[in-house]
């Protein structure tokens, strides 16, 4: 058997194929089976995770240290201000030091182009936690709770109602890979990047999956089995909030109206954190369509078994 994953990156997910996404769910649904039963796995025994955030995060930062913990190895939280990094030491100087020392760093940060560069000078997988171009390890978990909800991934269809922005970019990475239809409903000035989009609709070609944008919530949700909303002001962009709470409400919420609009078994996905009134009704995001708490544990368990194959030959994940 041969170490598929091990070393790699992770920064778009398009670093993945299908079949690789599909063994790390797989290997999710079983941690987090074992994680429910108190069967905890020392996999990652000895492997220390350095962790490294420009911005503020609740889950990323838990989940990821509560991962490599319950996997018997290390998270080292390392902040910006207190690095040299933060006194102008390069990303690149960085990224060599801290290979020298740690198995992987996961770091979330503004510009995409700053972890691309740490993961260029790295000698050890990079992953990650949110740029504000993509954000994989939530589109990782986002995948597992749709595979536990309705029981299989192709041929699903996903509705993205609100802004086109790093998930949004992610989710047609994920869904194109998995052979999701996916549609997008965003005002026109607040599409998904064109990079995301020209690699999803090539990936949706082999895959014989549809990628459809419209600036109309209501085509958008018609018939899909989840739909998902995010954030109307992305972190880093407050200095927009007016304008964009304009433009966006009250079209984009999704209220009961518009998930009525879709499948009757339709689920409502949100990444968090959430905005009741503005992205999202609260009748939405606290009812009984919401998965939102089962997609924010499975952020644990998706990116324990991401760490595995990175850290792991795949002849260690197995046995
Ligand atoms: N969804 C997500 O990444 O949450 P945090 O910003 O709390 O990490
Ligand atoms: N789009 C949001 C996601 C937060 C996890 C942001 O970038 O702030």
């Amino acid at each position: 058997m041969v170490a598929l994953m091990k070393g790699r990156s992770i920064l778009s997910l398009l670093e993945l194929n299908s079949q690789e996404v599909r063994k790390v769910l797989d290997l999710a649904i079983i941690l987090k089976k074992e994680t429910k039963q108190g069967i905890l796995r020392p996999m990652l025994k000895g492997k220390v995770l350095a962790t490294i955030f420009q911005k503020p995060s609740t889950r990323t930062r838990v989940s990821f240290d509560v991962a490599m913990l319950q996997l018997g190895g290390h998270a080292l939280n390392l902040s910006v201000s207190e690095l040299q990094l933060g006194r102008g030491e390069t990303i690149e100087d960085t990224a060599k030091t801290l290979s020298r020392y740690v198995d992987a760093i996961m770091a979330r940060v503004y510009d995409h182009n700053d972890i691309v560069r740490l993961a260029k000078a790295s000698s050890i997988p990079i992953i990650n936690g949110l740029s504000n171009s993509y954000h994989p390890a939530q589109i990782l978990a986002d995948l597992q709770t749709l595979l536990e909800v309705k029981g299989r991934l192709r041929g699903l269809k996903v509705a993205w109602v609100g802004d086109g922005n790093n998930v949004c970019n992610t989710w047609l990475i994920g869904a194109s890979l998995m052979g999701i239809d996916i549609s997008i409903a965003t005002p026109v000035k607040y599409r998904p990047l064109k990079e995301s989009m020209d690699n999803a609709l090539r990936i949706a070609k082999e895959k014989g999956s549809k990628i459809e944008v419209t600036d109309d919530p209501e085509i958008a949700v018609n018939d899909a089995d989840c739909v998902i909303t995010d954030s109307m002001v992305s972190m880093g962009l407050d200095e927009e909030r007016e304008e964009r709470l304009r433009i966006f409400l009250p079209k984009y919420r999704v209220d009961e109206e518009l998930m009525d609009k879709a499948d009757p078994n339709a689920i409502f996905m949100h990444c968090l954190p959430a905005k009741r009134g503005e992205e999202v009704v609260a009748e939405i995001i606290d009812g009984p369509r919401s998965v939102v708490w089962d997609e924010a544990e499975n952020r644990l368990h998706s990116q324990k078994a991401l760490l595995c194959y990175l850290l792991l030959d795949e002849e260690e994940i197995l046995r």
